[in-house]
């Protein structure tokens, strides 16, 4: 094998974020609809990273490119056009990728099986040897398993590693086996039906006869298509888990019937329901809101519960104290259900609910409840629940009626059985108090529920209870039908996933949505928060959040594990810390994806399913038993030091410089065991989130520490743009893989000077090879970052020539480094592509052209624009506070707009004069500036000019290009076409400045920097 690895030079990166991208959108069959798990990273980035991991670099440019399109295939855009509001016409490009074997789909192309051999031949033949230790939900493993590796993961967490028995192991210890169907099924019409249809592949007529014959009275004798004889009726584990999912249910129906009744032959949906406070002020239940919208979609429905008071509106007087009060009596809300018409307006209030920002309004006198009093009532234990509606299954969709006297009795009754239901299970009632985490993650505690059991209706537990019971249930029923226990486990193992789906819908956290008239499921982001209006599924019933509609996505996720692992060896799977010493070393490759300081809380939230799963799988195994010892998930142990390595201050009595060394250390330690771990020649694959370069510093310094040489860094785009948390958190944002190798023993320190000069010749020409590959923005910057690494990591340490005793950081190596980069890219705005690199172009114009030019004047986000502001020796504080260049919304920076821009381009002669005067009010947006801002950057001369144009007095536009002097100043020259360019087409930013432009005679030819709108598919 050369030295090389594909990784290490190229990498499809478009087509990787592209598909990476599409996978998210990807409903059936995906891993991630075997069980929710925070952060899973998308099968099509981690099988290229693996494979450009495993695959030496070809050497010659020829080879590398088709290696590269054979895995990634070839991105297609389609261009259109698309007017904006103000009539500026845009161009929308939507990418997606044509062949490879990223694409959903793809992955069991016969490609895929090329790559496998190549793979097995570059390791001599054998099964090369893949680590993660912070495997999750185990998309890395999975994908080593799919190309033929080894695969070892570890976590540290119970339900992780319970995810990554079902996602790794039981498939592939059972991939390629089929067992007779159970006989339960083989008198059940549609699972037939849909087993003929689906394993055997028959349809049309052909279906329709099996199905006669088979459930005819000869069905013994019969041959049936593809099928050796009716009482050989195998089936593979995916079948099976279908089969005892309905067996599990249709005992939990006999049971829950009575609790879930239909009413005019209208099957029940969903029962909506507010929580409820007793106002302060008149003591009427007080339902808690957030909409009164039932259903809104568009004109075309629109349903809005209304609330009315009953009783009288008399008022009854007592004494507050000395002063004499008045109160409304009415005491109670009434609901009543209207829908709109489709030409009816709305009108001022409909829709809106109770609760504000302020807090809750009572409807019945207008007195509010404020937060607090809300949360003391919650910790009190005095709030309550009110069904307010249920959803109905109609002839035309769903209907939205109130409920009925029996139904709101029913919920109640609920409550009476549920001791004897628990008493059944183990640990009974899961009434497992909730943690609550620095971050306030869990802050359904702060109002008073603060144990499990209170995120659910009595109904609900009464359900959940049910559906536990069967499934255990279901292994001695599986074992009497001599099923071995490997199958056994395996099945019940995949029914605690369905329950587990069952409960992320079956909770009062979750809510309706009104546009899609579904029900939201819990961790619609990664918290436990309080759903003030919440919607109750109908579990044993068809429709959202029902058992078998989970069931159907359990049975083709099941499919899908089976067949990405059936040629792979045997998975390892750990559950301990990736700080301990890895059993079995000798790694060819360690790809993993660690946690991030505290942008999620694992153990924490997922608690929420740990608690069911405990109940649902004790005494399957013994070793199911000792992950699920303890009453929830480990979080910290102080005496071991050890423990999830998540940065989280409650763990540390609030000291939120011990949590960040916590987990700064646990992580270090964890790249020491990689480096231990791996063979000489193996390779660390590490992926991070990069919103703040310091953090990001912090750990590619510990990488280094660890032994590692940095090699390579690929910035893939592996969220959806929209996700909630997707701008605000790094959780979310994209990731860099960074690649690394072992630094060999004998190194020794290096020289800064040399490192600099070594860096600047190693990227040279890999920044031109990543700009013609069509690399751009801040992924630009983290592509060349990773191979410039290289220089300083090749050493132990980085002497600094000039200062004896002094050492190189990462951050300042990382300065240099981004300097040449944007000053590259800078280079390529200003003079077109055709040139290179731009030298003596101040650092905020540079940081105003790299923002302008990917983001417009639109929001950025902050991620980049932190990036971009480092990248310039500056900050996003110093660019918004003290040089009025950007404007902060929410998790976004914005470029302020030239006119809105105060204190720019002063010149202390010019100004100086005119501050004096009453001419200085005239002058618009001028402010005397701070003393330290006398160096001008060009970007603020160019705006100041603009505004001095603006005001129309030709000699002060004189007198200020002949004192700065810009008439000959050709970097100015530049900047102005280019502003020009990146200006919108009519606009008076773009008027003004081609007017100066032609007033000082700069010509240039139009270099096509526009914005354009990518649309990924
Ligand atoms: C970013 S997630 C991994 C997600 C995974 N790549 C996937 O696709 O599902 C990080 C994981 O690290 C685990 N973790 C946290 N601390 C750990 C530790 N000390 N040892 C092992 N795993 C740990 C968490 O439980 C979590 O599953």
């Amino acid at each position: 094998m050369t030295d090389r690895r594909l990784i290490e030079v190229a990498f499809p990166l478009k087509q990787a974020s592209l598909d990476s991208v599409h996978e998210k959108n990807v409903r059936h069959g995906h891993i991630s609809t075997l069980h929710i798990w925070p952060a899973r990273r998308p099968l099509a980035a981690c099988r290229a990273a693996l494979i450009a991991t495993l695959l030496p670099d070809p050497g010659d440019e020829e080879a590398r490119r088709a290696l590269v399109e054979r895995l990634g295939g070839q991105v297609k855009e389609t261009v259109r056009t698309r007017r904006r509001a103000g009539g500026a016409v845009e161009e929308e490009i939507r990418e997606e990728t044509v062949g490879g074997i990223l694409h959903w789909g793809r992955e069991s192309d016969p490609d895929l099986d090329w790559f496998r051999e190549q793979i097995r031949a570059a390791y001599g033949g054998r099964p090369p040897r893949v680590l993660d230790p912070f495997a999750g939900g185990g998309a890395i493993p999975l994908e080593a398993m799919r190309l033929g590796c080894e695969a070892t993961a570890v976590d540290i967490n119970p339900v992780a590693w319970f995810l990554l028995k079902c996602t790794l192991e039981y498939p592939q210890r059972l991939a390629g086996q089929t067992r007779p169907l159970p006989d339960f099924v083989r008198d059940d019409h549609d699972f037939m039906e849909l087993f003929f249809k689906k394993a055997r592949e028959l349809s049309g007529a052909k279906l329709r006869s099996a199905l006669q014959e088979f459930f005819s009275d000869e069905v013994a004798s019969l041959q049936l298509p593809g099928m050796e004889s009716t009482a050989d009726l195998e089936a593979d584990l995916a079948w099976h888990v279908r089969a005892w999912g309905q067996w599990v249910l249709e005992r939990a129906r006999a049971d829950l019937e009575r609790y879930y009744p239909t009413v005019a032959g209208k099957p029940t949906v969903a029962y909506l329901w507010a929580r409820t406070a007793t106002c302060k002020n008149c003591r009427a239940t007080l339902p808690l809101l957030k909409t009164t919208w039932l259903a809104k979609k568009g004109r075309k429905k629109r349903v809005v519960l209304e609330l009315t008071t009953d009783g009288t509106t008399d008022y009854t007087n007592f004494t507050d104290g000395e002063k004499e009060k008045s109160v409304p009596s009415v005491k109670s809300v009434v609901f009543a259900i209207r829908e709109l018409g489709p030409q009816e307006k709305a009108g001022k209030g409909v829709g809106q609910g109770t609760m504000s920002r302020a807090g809750a309004t009572c409807p019945c006198c207008g007195a509010i409840m404020t937060m607090e009093d809300l949360r003391t009532e919650g910790q009190a234990g005095r709030l309550g629940a009110v069904l307010t509606a249920v959803v109905v299954d109609g002839d035309k969709g769903k209907e939205y009626r109130l409920p009925t006297a029996e139904e709101r009795q029913l919920a109640e009754e609920a409550e009476a059985a549920l001791d004897a239901v628990f008493a059944e299970i183990p640990f009974g009632i899961p009434d497992e108090k909730i943690v609550e985490d620095a971050k306030r993650n869990t802050w359904c505690v702060q109002y008073g529920y603060s144990r499990f059991s209170g995120l659910f209706t009595s109904r609900q537990l009464l359900s959940l209870g049910k559906i536990v019971q069967y499934s255990r249930a279901a292994w001695i029923a599986m074992r009497e039908y001599g099923y071995p226990d490997s199958w056994v486990e395996a099945v019940s193992a995949y029914l605690a996933c369905n329950l587990s789906k069952t409960v992320h819908l079956a909770s009062t956290l979750c809510t309706w949505h009104q546009s899609n008239e579904q029900i939201r499921q819990v961790f619609a982001r990664y918290a436990l928060p309080l759903s003030w209006d919440f919607a109750e599924s109908v579990p044993t019933g068809t429709s959202c959040g029902s058992y078998i509609s989970m069931l159907d996505s359990i049975e083709r996720a099941v499919s899908t594990v089976l067949t990405a692992t059936l040629i792979s060896p045997s998975p390892y799977i750990y559950r301990e810390s990736a700080t301990k010493d890895y059993s079995t070393p000798g790694f060819d490759a360690i790809v993993t994806d660690p946690p991030y300081y505290d942008a999620i809380g694992y153990s924490v939230l997922m608690d929420f399913f740990y608690v069911w799963l405990r109940r649902s799988l004790h005494g399957l195994s013994p070793e199911i038993d000792a992950a699920f010892a303890e009453s929830l998930a480990p979080k910290w142990d102080h005496e071991a030091g050890d423990g999830e390595l998540i940065d989280d201050s409650s763990r540390f009595d609030g000291d939120k410089e011990r949590s960040k060394a916590a987990y700064e250390d646990g992580m270090a330690r964890v790249f020491e065991n990689c480096c231990r771990a791996l063979t000489p020649e193996g390779r660390l694959v590490i992926v991070f989130a990069h919103k703040h370069p310091d953090a990001w510093e912090t750990l590619v310094s510990a990488i280094i520490r660890a032994g590692f040489i940095v090699t390579g860094s690929w910035p893939i785009e592996t969220e959806q743009a929209s996700r909630t948390r997707a701008l605000s958190s790094a959780a979310l944002a994209s990731s860099v893989w960074l690649v690394c190798k072992k630094r060999p023993a004998a190194a020794r320190p290096g020289w800064d000077n040399r490192v600099l000069e070594e860096m600047r010749a190693l990227i040279t020409q890999r920044l031109r090879d990543f700009w013609d590959a069509g690399i751009r923005g801040p992924d630009f910057v983290w592509a060349a970052t990773g191979p410039a690494m290289e220089a300083y990591s090749q050493y132990p340490a980085v002497k600094k020539a000039d200062e004896p005793g002094q050492t190189m950081t990462v951050s300042e190596f990382l300065g240099h480094v981004r300097r040449m980069v944007v000053d590259f890219v800078v280079g390529r705005v200003l003079s077109g592509d055709g040139a290179e690199t731009i030298t003596g172009l101040d650092d905020l114009t540079t940081y105003y052209l790299l923002h302008r030019h990917d983001f417009g004047m639109d929001e950025a986000p902050a991620g980049a624009a932190i990036l971009y502001a480092v990248s310039c020796n500056l900050s996003d504080r110093d660019l918004a506070d003290r040089y009025h260049l950007l404007e902060q919304t929410g998790s976004t920076l914005q470029l302020l707009p030239w006119q809105k821009r105060k204190s720019v381009g002063y010149d202390p002669v010019l100004d100086a004069a005119e501050s004096q005067g009453a001419e200085a009010a005239r002058l618009p947006g001028f402010e005397a500036p701070p003393p330290a801002l006398l160096e001008l950057p060009l970007i603020d001369q160019a705006h100041r000019l603009m505004q001095l144009w603006k005001a129309g007095d030709v000699t002060k536009v004189d007198a200020y290009l002949d004192a700065q002097a810009l008439r000959r100043n050709a970097l100015f020259h530049q900047l102005l076409q280019a502003l020009i360019e990146l200006a919108s087409a009519g606009s008076e930013e773009r008027a003004l400045l081609e007017s100066i432009s032609n007033y000082l005679g700069v010509r240039g030819e139009s270099r096509g920097v526009g914005r354009q709108i990518l649309i990924r598919e």
